[in-house]
């Protein structure tokens, strides 16, 4: 409503919001290096573009009469109380994108009362990021680091800044093959602010010979077997267990044996995820994973989702598969990228208010009511 009748008054929006245009115009602000580092996908870009298409082959199915002029879209998931059933995902080094990176994410985020989610690889620190979130909702999200003093370090400051669940990304344990990163370097982006995460750890400073501010090479060269080349396996699930205290979810997961060893390691949750198309190129589109890994799990732990959500339809076909909320990408990235916090707000408000008026326009009153018979697909 508020649109609209700004609208009347010849007021537009700061900036398009359409999936297409929004990538299209945040490619011309941002120039290639720092376009590419965001929507770039693995290999050929085939899992990139099969996130689309799954959603592309699902219709909903909308309902008549049904009274659905009040919605209600809130929910709570493993403690948190949401507005609605989106989060934003995490993304790391984000001062590639606006030199006020996840600050200025944590700050709209706490305006508009979602939980954002901090990557390990944060351009600002744990602490920062939470000064700027204030009383807003925040998770963390920890890129497990082989050093095991490094990483009981993180959770703790983690948990000491009030982030309150502990999502265990699986999925890049080695950075997959980005060709559009061999094309370009993003060094040039990301001096002057810095990747604060984990260099500004002190476990981490304490096995450098000089602080990374003096020497960056050997910073990296510790930095990288650190958090790559992993060893881990389920049984290791253990060691967070025991340094981490509030709800862990795992992140990556894609198939539904997967799925039932996260509820056998006794984690809250997972996300259905495939990290946008970033990883395994020619992976199954993340949609497709999702009905039966919510058949098998979604009783026994919840099941959050991500890749290749744009819009409010997304959304609801998402939850309709199964997802108790969805988290969202490259959208609010482009919105950072147009504008800091006002961008990141606007394209997230826009997402909602289109979730809002497609769950309603369908007939349905809340996600709650939402379930497989609300989607057609196609062959
Ligand atoms: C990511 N993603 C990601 N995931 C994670 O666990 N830690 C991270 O640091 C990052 N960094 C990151 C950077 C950029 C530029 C992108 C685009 C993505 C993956 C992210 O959390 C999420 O899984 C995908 O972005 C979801 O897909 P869409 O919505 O971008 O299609």
């Amino acid at each position: 409503n508020e649109i609209y009748l700004q609208g009347l008054g010849g007021q537009l929006p700061p900036f398009t919001t359409d999936p297409d245009a929004l990538e299209g115009s945040a490619r011309g602000r941002l120039g290639p290096g720092p376009f590419w580092y965001v929507a770039g996908g693995a290999g050929s870009g085939a899992t990139v573009r099969a996130n689309r298409e799954a959603f592309d082959r699902r219709r909903i199915v909308p309902r008549m009469l049904r009274d659905a002029t009040t919605r209600h879209l809130g929910t709570t998931v493993l403690g948190t109380e949401m507005p609605a059933p989106v989060l934003l995902a995490p993304v790391g080094v984000q001062s590639i994108v606006h030199p006020d990176g996840e600050l200025a994410t944590a700050r709209a985020a706490a305006e508009l009362g979602l939980t954002m989610i901090l990557s390990t690889a944060s351009s600002h620190t744990i602490e920062d990021v939470a000064a700027a979130n204030g009383d807003g909702s925040r998770w963390y999200q920890l890129y497990w680091p082989n050093d095991p003093d490094v990483c009981v370090s993180i959770l703790s400051r983690a948990k000491e800044s009030g982030y309150r669940v502990l999502v265990v990304t699986l999925d890049t344990w080695s950075l997959a093959w980005r060709p559009h990163d061999l094309d370009q370097s993003y060094l040039p982006f990301i001096r002057g602010t810095g990747v604060a995460i984990p260099f500004s750890d002190p476990a981490f400073r304490a096995g450098l010979a000089k602080p990374p501010e003096e020497d960056m090479p050997s910073a990296i060269l510790r930095w990288v077997p650190m958090f790559t080349g992993t060893d881990k396996s389920w049984a290791q699930l253990s060691f967070l267990r025991e340094h981490w205290d509030g709800p862990i979810v795992l992140k990556g997961v894609q198939h539904v044996d997967d799925a039932r060893k996260a509820v056998d390691a006794g984690v809250q949750g997972i996300v259905v995820s495939n990290h946008g198309g970033r990883q395994v190129d020619g992976a199954i589109a993340s949609l497709d994973a999702l009905p039966g890994i919510a058949e098998a799990v979604g009783e026994q732990l919840e099941v959050l989702f991500d890749s290749g959500v744009r819009t409010g339809a997304d959304i609801v076909k998402a939850l309709a598969l199964g997802a108790r909320a969805v988290l969202l990408g490259r959208p609010y990235v482009y919105g950072l990228a147009h504008g800091g916090q006002g961008g990141v707000r606007h394209v997230v408000r826009s997402v909602l208010a289109d979730l809002d008026l497609t769950l309603g326009l369908a007939g349905f009153r809340s996600p709650a009511e939402l379930n497989r018979d609300a989607l057609w697909e196609r062959a």
